[in-house]
């Protein structure tokens, strides 16, 4: 019999898992329930796993292509597919401020292929604090009025990293679009996918698209569709993107010489589930804006094009 017992944590989400040791290989029938379990809790904690970055990146390895971070800053130099989330400075590279995941976010949203799951291994903990909270989606989607899960159903959303730099965003970033209630390619449900990249929707301006959206972000984080984990040493824990928007809160100590944080993130990358907005709308989202910014509004029909002449416009 199946020494794995799985253990509800949270009422909208969460399991814990034990009977299981993520320090050894792991058979493919063990590997079956975890998958199972991950797939109906959405985030499962395995405590008191004392992996390896090794053994963190050969379990991840089991969930699908583990992400190589290129464009992560502080990833392992030793093993490129683990990175570090800390407070504290690392490999030689000073504490620039907190920065992974303060706002609701969805793991790397902005790319055509973002990531299905996250796996982090808590290595040093403040006394208290550095919480991380989650929000279930299909949950959020689920409780949209049939109306409102129609019009979701139809739209898709641009996604665009927020942070670097304007040109560094388009080069190496570009606008991506994904649908806003994708069906899920295992559970075959839809769930919201949001988070803090999205601009607008598709064909809307931001606008346009500012009233549903704050609309959505705030129902999405509805107090009984979250989860908040209160960090253990050794905890492991992964979840699904797919159906999760989740945040790290500030919550701690974050000054100089303060108690660490110290996670180590691996993250598998999901599908190709989006598009880049490019190719679908032949331009680029970033010179779009630029230009409708300053765009001259054009008349209404009832005005005959040949009754506005350049000379009236320019004197
Ligand atoms: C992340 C993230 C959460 C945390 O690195 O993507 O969201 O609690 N981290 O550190
Ligand atoms: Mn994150």
């Amino acid at each position: 019999m199946s020494k794995v017992k799985v253990r509800r944590i949270g009422y909208a989400l969460g399991a814990e898992i034990t009977g299981v040791d993520l320090t050894k290989p792991m058979d493919d029938a063990t590997f079956a329930e975890v998958k199972q379990a991950i797939l109906e809790n959405q985030l499962l904690c395995f405590p008191r796993q004392n992996v390896t970055r090794e053994q963190m990146f050969e379990f991840a390895s089991r969930f699908g292509v583990v992400d190589d971070n290129s464009s992560v800053k502080h990833r392992d130099p030793e093993n490129p597919y683990v990175t570090m989330l800390s407070s504290k400075p690392f490999a030689g590279k000073p504490w620039e401020g907190f920065k992974n995941g303060e706002n609701w976010h969805t793991d790397r949203s902005f790319k055509v292929a973002p990531t299905s799951y996250t796996l982090l291994s808590a290595r040093e903990l403040p006394d208290v604090g550095g919480n991380t909270l989650f929000a279930n989606q299909y949950m959020s989607y689920d409780t949209l009025t049939p109306p409102l899960r129609a019009f979701v159903d139809g739209l898709s959303a641009i996604h665009l990293q927020q942070r670097k730099a304007a040109a560094m965003m388009a080069e190496q970033f570009p606008a991506v679009i994904h649908p806003l209630a994708p069906i899920h390619p295992e559970t075959k449900k839809r769930a919201l996918f949001l988070g803090e990249h999205v601009r607008a929707f598709l064909g809307m301006t931001e606008e346009e698209s500012r009233p549903f959206l704050d609309f959505l972000s705030v129902h999405a984080i509805r107090p009984e569709f979250c989860y908040r984990h209160v960090w253990s040493l050794h905890d492991f824990v992964m979840w699904d993107n797919r159906c999760l928007m989740h945040m790290a809160v500030k919550d701690y100590d974050m000054r100089p010489g303060a108690q660490a944080r110290h996670l180590w993130k691996c993250s598998v990358q999901a599908a190709v589930s989006g598009k880049l907005y490019e190719e679908v709308v032949g331009r680029r989202y970033d010179l779009e804006i630029a230009e409708r910014s300053g765009a001259a509004v054009a008349p209404p029909p009832s005005i005959h094009a040949a009754a506005i002449r350049p000379a009236t416009l320019n004197s």
